[in-house]
């Protein structure tokens, strides 16, 4: 006799409708944050040749981008500033006048609260050698290094910033940067902070975007090894203790037991930053016949939000946010 099944799955799974009805993750625009890059200087808009679709704005067209953004529900966009001039020490990061400093004005002048501003905190897009912070010889030296954030933190906030989010992994920034904007009078506003970031090959397309690659040596001595699980879980005590509202982990798709880990162990707020690399991939894949872009997006997406990650920041910010709706 045929020893029949006694439970059968696959009754859940029979049409789109029992699907979508028993999906346990929900995938929605407005778990989507967008980042976007500004340059000083430039005219027009500027492709970005390793992110097909991604572009250097001007103020304007980043006006522009962020409208279409708010009304497709996408609940934020994180900034990176492009100067026009950079220096051994990064000034430009915490000028009044700076790139980043315009764009917050200007994407807050935009949007109003109908979406959150969220400042990108670092020093390599702005320093001559493309280092996150002050050197000491070759070495970034820490200390020195997080008084400065303190001082960005602090530009950025009184530019508008809804949220600052430190993604320099030096020791005890949040603590120096919390201190900084308490002092400065912001006590309210939030550090998202890049708790988790690892010194992946993954960023390769972004330092295209950015402009910020390091001109010599890499960020293994502060950007975590890819091979640790529990130094990850350490990083994000720390950033708690130290004042954090809520936590990245970065990149996503290959880091997914890190997210899952961060969200079990300490039920914070986690944003899973899918980086460059990851939207680069697919883009190629797409553009070779290889790989349904819309099918591919959507499920690694999706497997960010199973995993336990409240927010994604995607370069497919927009595209997923149409598909959705
Ligand atoms: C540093 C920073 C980087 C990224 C975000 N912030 C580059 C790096 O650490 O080298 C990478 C993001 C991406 O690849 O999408 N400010």
């Amino acid at each position: 006799m045929t020893p029949f099944p006694t439970e059968r799955p696959r009754r859940l799974r029979g049409s789109s409708a029992l699907r979508a009805a028993f999906a346990e993750t929900r995938l929605q625009p407005a778990n989507l944050i967008a980042p976007l890059f500004l340059k000083e200087g430039l005219d027009a808009p500027a492709p970005i040749a390793s992110m097909p679709g991604v572009l250097q704005h001007t103020l304007d067209s980043a006006r522009k981008e962020a409208r279409a953004l708010a009304g497709l529900g996408v609940s934020g966009v994180l900034l990176f500033g492009v100067p026009a001039s950079k220096d051994p020490s990064g000034t430009e990061a915490h000028s009044p006048t700076g790139i980043i400093q315009q764009a917050i004005r200007a994407l807050k002048d935009e949007v109003s609260d109908e979406m959150v501003v969220i400042a990108d905190l670092c020093l390599c897009e702005y320093t001559d050698h493309g280092h996150c912070g002050l050197l000491a010889g070759d070495e970034v030296e820490n200390d020195s290094t997080i008084e400065v954030y303190g001082q960005i933190a602090c530009s950025q906030a009184e530019a508008g910033a809804d949220v600052v989010a430190p993604s320099g992994m030096m020791d005890g920034q949040v603590k120096a940067i919390r201190a900084a904007l308490d002092d400065c009078g912001f006590k309210h506003t939030p550090i998202l902070s890049y708790a988790v970031k690892y010194a992946s090959s993954f960023y390769g397309p972004f330092r295209d975007a950015a402009e910020g690659a390091p001109r010599f040596g890499d960020r293994r001595s502060h950007q975590q090894d890819p091979a640790n699980f529990s130094e990850a879980l350490r990083e994000a005590q720390l950033d708690i203790d130290e004042g954090a509202d809520a936590l990245v982990v970065k990149p996503a798709l290959g880091y997914l037991d890190i997210v899952r880990a961060v969200k079990e162990r300490f039920d914070y707020p986690v944003a899973a930053y899918s980086v460059s690399g990851e939207y680069s991939m697919i883009k190629a894949a797409a553009a070779n016949g290889w790989l349904d872009e819309r099918a591919a997006v959507l499920e690694a997406l999706t497997s960010m939000r199973r995993a336990g990650a409240d927010l994604l920041v995607t370069y497919s910010a927009k595209s997923a946010a149409e598909w959705l709706s």
